[in-house]
């Protein structure tokens, strides 16, 4: 492994809610990142992989201050310089090294101005950190604009103009702009039709290779998470559950939430027909979290202990973490390979 670029420590966040039925109830608070904990590699793609609603954007959002975490830790480890706290940054500090953790998300021009040009787009973060005459900013964009394969002739245009494949191309341009050392793609490719997304995918490999960026990618595509990343962290219902090298989890699932999720992947030869392990019962809710093992109601396995106990994630071995009771005893299935 590389060295360190991020480290994650107790990472939680709370919402405040209010009851819809109680007009004058106080607000309660619901955890939606519970005591996450990671190291991030330089130049590797770590993916993040659970349920619709388990705190995969929230954790990203936090980690890009994009939303304010309530307690935890993010170590930032700049090229050549002493590590920060990130989220501890203020003022000219936070401004130094922000431009370094780039998000991009699946929708990525629902928060920009229509009447801004694919220039525009591209160029903005720039704008507000960089003093640059405008003969250098073209030629960063334009530079930029080839890197993502996107015609230097659309940038005048506007991107309600273009397809979902060059509008997530323009999106990336726009986060390598400021030269990011980690991007956090959050189901980047999700909404794209399946060879535009194989498009965008290689892309961002090839992207990594030439300038060597680390990736955080959320994703609820087993199938593309198997194909891009280093590494895979299972979440549930704000914990990460599983934590392991791609093949080691993908082959030797340690998280009974992990087979399951694994059982739905397609399989390469349509007749090895495998069953789908079917989740009984509803996704947890975060404002009401079941006892011990928070996955208990759901997990075919579980034992009284785990209705009382809370398991810690453990290490396996030196890459594979798992927090389940029974992770180095259950014989879990993994997903099967072509011969
Ligand atoms: N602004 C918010 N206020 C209250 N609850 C929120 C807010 N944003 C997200 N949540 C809740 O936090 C949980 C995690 O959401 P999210 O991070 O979007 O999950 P995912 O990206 O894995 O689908 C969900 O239960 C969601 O309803
Ligand atoms: S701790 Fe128990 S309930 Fe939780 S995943 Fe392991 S076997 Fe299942
Ligand atoms: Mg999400």
């Amino acid at each position: 492994m590389s060295k360190p670029i991020l480290k994650v420590n107790h990472l939680n966040k709370d919402f405040q809610v209010k009851s819809k039925n109680k007009l004058f109830s106080k607000p309660s608070s619901i955890r939606v990142l519970n005591n996450v904990s990671f190291e991030l590699f330089e130049g590797e793609t770590l993916s993040i992989v659970g349920e619709s609603g388990c705190g995969k954007t929230t954790l990203g959002r936090c980690i890009v201050r994009g939303m304010d975490a309530t307690s935890g830790q993010v170590i930032y480890h700049p090229e050549g310089e002493e590590q920060v706290d990130f989220l501890g940054l203020r003022g000219k500090e936070f401004k130094k090294y922000r431009k370094d953790i780039q998000m991009i998300f699946q929708d990525p021009f629902s928060s920009l101005s229509p009447r801004m040009s694919v220039y525009d787009i591209i160029s903005e973060p720039l704008l507000a950190n960089f003093k640059l005459t405008k003969s250098e900013l073209d030629d960063k964009v334009t530079l930029i604009a080839e890197k993502t394969g996107l015609n230097v002739s659309y940038l005048k245009r506007y991107p309600h103009a273009f397809s979902g494949g060059q509008r997530q191309r323009i999106a990336i341009a726009r986060s390598l702009i400021s030269e990011p050392r980690l991007i956090v793609c959050d189901e980047a490719v999700s909404a794209l039709d399946v060879s535009i997304k194989a498009q965008i995918i290689n892309l961002l490999k090839d992207l990594q290779e030439q300038l060597q960026i680390t990736y955080i990618f959320i994703s609820h595509d087993l199938s593309i998470v198997q194909n891009i990343s280093d590494r895979v962290a299972v979440m549930h219902l704000g914990k990460i559950v599983e934590l392991a090298l791609v093949d080691s989890l993908f082959d030797h699932p340690k998280h009974p939430y992990t087979e399951a999720l694994l059982s739905a992947v397609p399989e390469p030869d349509p007749n090895n027909k495998k069953d789908r392990i079917i989740l009984e019962g509803e996704v947890p809710n975060p404002a009401n979290p079941p006892s011990g093992c928070h996955f208990h109601p759901r997990c075919m396995y579980k034992t009284d202990k785990c209705i009382q106990q809370e398991p810690e994630l453990q290490a396996i071995d030196e890459y594979h973490f798992a927090a389940c009771h029974y992770a180095n005893k259950l014989n879990l299935r993994g997903v099967t390979h072509e011969s």
